[in-house]
């Protein structure tokens, strides 16, 4: 069982919002605000168009830029679609696979999100993979098997040496920007530990007590520290509360006031 003890990640996904100059603004929003603190890791994930843009604000910070997504090839014939090559090129250091609403909306399948996931960790991008069941599953009684699913066929052959650079996000569909039905803190736990479970029986139980498990879904200032002071969540990936720079930083400031109780009481 995880113990709380590595670094928390705090992942803002602005999925497909704002204009060029409210991303400049909101970056540089979060890098004035934003003390280096020891045990918390603050990664940026703008829309394609403003990563230059973004990466330019973010350089010389301890704040790292991610893309929303990629394609599986490094490079060629593939209209409107960006390499893991371009991604690295433009500043990237991490991208976000297999979220929910690619697999929702656009169709993306399991095999498809395994392709992205071992081009970007041979590119050498880190990977944070996504999965989580829709409320009709969890219902139904199956989200263990959805997210053992995701989780084995998202990761298949990720050699064990990548291991390390991937980090997995637990969205539950249902409580993705919904406000009114967001997750327990207690749900949150118990998912995360039946994930870290799984992982164990895939990877083994070293890499189970490493991975980065972050939550996601509707992750507010108001309730960051409920989650992110539950055993095995290990950070969290913020869409709606990471579009103001003063709300993204009060979850941050929560991730770090949680990691400093957490290191006393170690
Ligand atoms: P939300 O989005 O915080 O707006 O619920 C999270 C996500 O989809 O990554």
């Amino acid at each position: 069982m995880n113990n709380n003890t590595q670094p928390k990640v705090i992942v803002a996904n602005w999925k497909m919002h704002t204009t060029s100059t409210e991303a400049i603004q909101l970056a540089q929003g979060v890098v004035t605000g934003f003390r280096e603190e020891h045990g918390v890791s603050v990664i940026l994930c703008p829309p394609f168009p403003y990563l230059t843009a973004v990466s330019d604000v973010l350089r010389g910070s301890p704040i790292a830029l991610g893309a929303q997504n990629m394609y599986p090839e490094k490079e060629g014939a593939f209209t409107g679609e960006v390499s893991p090559t371009m991604l690295l090129d433009v500043g990237c250091k991490y991208v976000i696979l297999g979220h929910s609403e690619r697999r929702h909306k656009l169709g993306e399948a399991d095999s498809f999100i395994n392709q992205k996931v071992l081009l970007a960790l041979a590119c050498g991008l880190d990977v944070i993979l996504c999965v989580g069941e829709t409320l009709a599953q969890r219902k139904a009684k199956q989200t263990e098997a959805l997210i053992d699913s995701q989780l084995s066929l998202g990761l298949a052959s990720v050699p064990a040496d990548a291991l390390s650079r991937v980090s997995i996000a637990y969205e539950p569909v249902w409580a993705i920007g919904n406000a009114d039905h967001h997750a327990t803190p207690q749900q949150a736990e118990d998912a995360h530990a039946m994930l870290r479970t799984r992982y164990e029986q895939i990877f083994g139980k070293p890499a189970a007590e490493a991975v980065s498990i972050q939550y996601g879904g509707s992750v507010v200032p108001d309730n960051a520290a409920a989650f992110l002071s539950r055993p095995g969540v290990d950070g969290a990936l913020i869409g709606g509360g990471s579009l103001k720079a003063d709300e993204f930083l009060a979850i941050v400031q929560a991730a770090v006031t949680v990691t400093k109780s957490e290191m006393q009481t170690a």
